[in-house]
């Protein structure tokens, strides 16, 4: 069994809970997708941008994508069928969007899988499920596949540099979760998540230091972190 069929992700139902709920317990999920869309604005030019999704679940960052720039060709990559298929629903009526169903451990097997050069890669809450020398084995194969100039931005969950930040990270975490099921008006709790996450086997966060100096370390320049809020980061860089 590959290490995604073990995970949650592979389990039936994980997909869909995570679809029906992310809005409520994602830190600011609403601001780091805002980001994205600045970030798209300012750095590519809308000339048929080719714009890869790795671990694309229900296509949430192509379809804010899709809000700024309608002639978008993206592909989109996922372990999950369930996610692809919903993927695939609700881009439906766009052209130029192609769905592969892969793992990053796949890809990572089988340089060929993506034939492409891409003007952008993007990625959400995906890549901290990968050691660390994978997410750096990544990181390099996403430097392959981009055109030179090309952006790579991934919006993820890092580890805190230490145990202290980390506990005050998840309080207030919850915190934030507590105050937006208020404004939502829902009753059911989600303030467990933080403690949960935590504890999941499936997640292996590393430090943003780390995850520049590997992005770097791959080739890429323009390094930074361009956004950060407790554990949730954004960072990239140009190749
Ligand atoms: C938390 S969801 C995020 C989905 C989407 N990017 C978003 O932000 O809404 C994580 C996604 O990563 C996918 N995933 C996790 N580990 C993966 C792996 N090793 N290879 C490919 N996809 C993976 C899962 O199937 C799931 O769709």
């Amino acid at each position: 069994m590959s290490e995604f069929e073990k995970s949650e992700w592979a389990q039936k139902g994980h997909a869909q809970a995570f679809l029906e709920n992310a809005d409520i317990y994602i830190l600011e999920r609403r601001r780091l997708f805002q980001i994205l869309r600045s970030f798209y604005r300012h750095f590519l030019d809308k000339n048929r941008t080719k714009v890869l999704d790795l671990g694309c679940g229900d296509g949430a960052l192509t379809r804010e994508l899709l809000k700024e720039d309608e002639q978008i060709q993206a592909t989109l990559v996922d372990g999950s069928p369930e996610m692809l298929e919903n993927a695939r629903e609700r881009l439906q009526s766009f052209e130029n969007m192609h769905f592969i169903n892969r793992t990053f451990q796949e890809l990572l097997k089988n340089d060929a899988v993506l034939d492409d050069d891409f003007d952008l890669v993007v990625s959400s809450l995906a890549i901290h499920h990968l050691h660390r020398e994978e997410k750096r084995s990544l990181f390099e194969y996403i430097h392959n596949h981009l055109q030179t100039g090309g952006y790579f931005l991934n919006l993820d969950t890092v580890k805190a540099p230490t145990p202290e930040l980390e506990g005050w990270y998840r309080i207030f975490w919850s915190e934030w979760i507590r105050e937006n099921q208020t404004k939502l008006d829902i009753t059911e709790r989600f303030d467990h998540i933080p403690e949960q996450y935590k504890n999941n086997p499936d997640n292996h966060p590393d430090t943003i230091d780390e995850q520049l100096d590997a992005l770097k370390s791959v080739g890429f320049g323009q390094v930074d972190c361009y956004y950060k809020y407790g554990i949730f980061a954004i960072f990239g860089g140009r190749k």
